[in-house]
This record gives structure tokens, sequence and C-alpha cells, in this order.
């Protein structure tokens, strides 16, 4: 029997053969697959503009750079990868950690209470955690109400909507990010993207993007120019501080080849969630939301209370690795990692977030997984729980 993973990437041949025939091409990278990979996220996303990076952290780096300024204090939540607080700052900005909802997203009505006390509150980032997209009218609101910027983490939502608004088309937002890692709906193998309404980020993190190297709207007319008016043909300006964040053609001819199968990689993901909906409706075991239509899941979150249960939750873990079964817990609160202590975080009043990191387990959840595989997950997990 083969170990099944909480995670994993669908490759197939037609993925395979696209990326061959960039390695058979001329262009390796800054090459054609670039802008078309754009293309086709803007249209998926129904965002006007899009950016692809080398990887969702990238996205939110370049991201951060182009909403925040020095101090800016940032509303998130503790219940994501990292990565999205760092680039705060990254940027030289402060996040600001709120407490989340049942669901596992980041509290809007706490976020405006907070934002009520403290003017220092300049943005929200706001994670769709594990698919399960963000309200989008209560964003508006925040957005319109507050004049604050708003970024959108899609790292997990890609494919999702709430209220017809498609994630990723910044529709109450400034800009979003998506991540292509391996254990996301479609991969790049690293890889991730900024999309955007706004002709000013779109140019900024494009711009950042390659060092903050232009190759035209130059303003050094001078050295641009020869004296008869000819532009010099090899030069081009370094106008910002930025960082190599290029993705390669092989990337996004992997990703154009996978994106055509996202829209079934979806529909089974939301398949194998109603099946494990329908397996923990009673028991030990909850889902941490029931099937709402909207979340595009990339993970499934369960929930157990283990004071209550025979077994810790590492004995759980342990003895589900022993029947081959790989779980993964999303997340560790950010606030609570040491670095993020050293620097004075980790006492917020988050009551939500400290009962729900208590209970949370991901189970496998990928489009390849089986029906006959995705029974072993449960019956093991019935097993184990409910004795
Ligand atoms: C919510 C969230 N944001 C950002 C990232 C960073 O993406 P990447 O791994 O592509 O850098 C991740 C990665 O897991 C994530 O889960």
């Amino acid at each position: 029997m083969s170990f099944i993973p909480y995670g994993r990437q669908s490759v197939d041949n037609d993925d395979i053969e696209s990326v061959a025939e960039v390695l058979r091409s001329d262009w390796l990278t800054t090459g054609p697959k670039i802008a078309e990979f754009e293309k086709v996220l803007c249209a998926i996303t129904e965002a006007q503009y899009t950016v692809v990076v080398s990887s969702g952290t990238a996205a939110l780096h370049l991201s951060s750079l182009a909403l925040l300024s020095e101090k800016d204090k940032v509303l998130t939540t503790p219940n994501s990868f990292a990565a999205t607080a760092n680039s705060i700052l990254y940027a030289g900005g402060e996040p600001v950690f709120c407490d989340i909802t049942p669901d596992g997203n980041i509290d809007f009505d706490l976020c405006e209470e907070m934002i009520k006390k403290d003017v220092g509150i300049k943005a929200i980032y706001a994670v769709h955690f594990s698919g399960n997209p963000v309200c989008q009218a209560k964003l508006r609101y925040l957005r319109e109400t507050y004049d604050i910027k708003i970024l959108e983490d899609c790292a997990h939502s890609i494919g999702a909507s709430d209220s017809g608004v498609k994630a990723g088309s910044c529709t109450a937002s400034d800009c979003s990010v998506l991540s292509f890692h391996p254990v996301k709906h479609l991969t790049t193998g690293e890889g991730g993207a900024v999309t955007t309404n706004s002709k000013e980020i779109y140019e900024k993190v494009l711009k950042l993007r390659t060092h903050g190297i232009v190759r035209d709207g130059f303003l050094n007319d001078d050295m641009a120019y020869d004296s008869k008016g000819n532009r010099n043909p090899w030069y081009y300006e370094m106008q910002e501080l930025g960082y190599n964040y290029r993705i390669t053609d092989i990337q996004c001819a992997l990703g154009l080849s996978q994106i055509k199968r996202l829209g079934g990689f979806i529909t089974r993901r939301r398949e194998l969630a109603k099946r494990y909906d329908a397996a923990f409706a009673a028991g030990a075991v909850r889902p941490l939301y029931t099937y709402n239509g909207r979340s595009s899941y990339h993970l499934y979150v369960a929930m157990a209370d283990f004071e209550k249960l025979p077994l810790t939750r590492a004995e759980f873990f342990m003895k589900m690795r022993e029947r081959g079964i790989g779980l993964q817990l999303h997340y560790i609160p950010i606030n609570k990692q040491p670095y993020y202590k050293a620097l004075g975080y980790g006492e917020e009043y988050t009551p939500f977030m400290d009962d729900y990191y208590e209970q949370c387990f991901s189970l496998p959840m990928y489009p390849s997984l089986t029906d006959a595989e995705q029974d072993m997950v449960i019956e093991a997990v019935m097993e184990l729980m409910n004795g």
C-alpha cells in the first residue's frame, strides 16, 4: 500500500510534454509563456492585471511593498502560513493579529472594532483559509468605510467565490496573492502571482519583480538617447531597489497546462469534501465548516476535542502515519512562533484561535485521492477517534 499524504500535485503527460516543449525552445525564462500564463490567470480570476512571480511569498513581499509604508499597522490572521505576516515585516510594517471566527477566517467584526480604536491601522491582510473565501460584502464595507488597504491572500482559494465574486478578482481589495506550490490547486513547482485592478500596483510589482529595472519610461534621458535622438540599444535603467522574483517559462508552461484541468481539480476536491462531511456528520470528529458551495478546498480541516478523547492529537497523528496516512496541521498561530514572541507578540487575546489550534487537523485532500483511499482514511479516523 502506498502512503497517502495530506496533499500532493497531479501531474499528467500533457503537463510533462508542455514543459519539455519549452525546454526544446529558445526561451527558458523571460519568454512568451510568462505573459500567456498571466493572461489566463486574469481570465480565471477576472482581475484586470496579473504579475506571475517565483513564489506566493514573493507575491506577498512585492504586494506589501506596493501597499504599505514604513510603520503601517496591518490587521492579519494568526491562522495562516507565516509568509502572510512576514511580508508585512519585510515592508517595514507592523502586523497586528486579530482573532478568527469559527470557520477559521479572520473576524471582520473584530477588525472593525480594532480599526476604530487605532488610527495607525492602515490595512487588512485577509486569508481565504483552506479555500473558504472571506465575506466579500464585509470586506467591501470595511474598505469603503475606513479607507484602508486590503490584500486578499488567495493562496488557498483559486476557483472559490463568494456571492459571485471570484477569489483573486480584487473586487473589494487592492490586490490578491496566489501560490502554485505543489500542494495547492495547481502547481508550477514553486510559483505565485499578484492580481490587481490597479494599474499603479501592477506597474510597481512588475518593476520590483526584475530588480526595479525598466526598459522604457527612462529618467536619464542623456544616457538613454544619443545626440540624434536614437535610443541606445543597450540601455536599461534601475529605478527602484527590486528583486529577482521572476518565474521561468518552464514553470509557466506547467501552470498553463495544469490550469486547463483546474475546473476538474476543484470539482474533485469538493466531492471529497462532501464525502468527508457525510462521514463526520456525527461522532467525535466534525468538519471545520460543512459544505457551502463557496470553498475550493485547498484543505479539508477537521476538528476534535482531544481533551475528551483517550488519545492525544500527537498519538492520533502517529497512529494514522502507522496506517500509511499523513495528516497535517494548519496552522500553529503565527503570533506564537518564537520569532514573533521575540518581537513582543504571542499574548494577544485570541480565544477562537486558541481553541481552534487545540482541536484542528487536516485530512488528505487532493484531486487524485480515490474514493477507496478516502474510505481508508475515514475508516482509520473512525476507528481511532470513535473507538
Ligand atoms: C496562506 C498562504 N499564504 C502564502 C503562502 C506562501 O506561498 P509559497 O509557498 O508559494 O511561497 C502559503 C504557502 O503555503 C500559504 O498557505
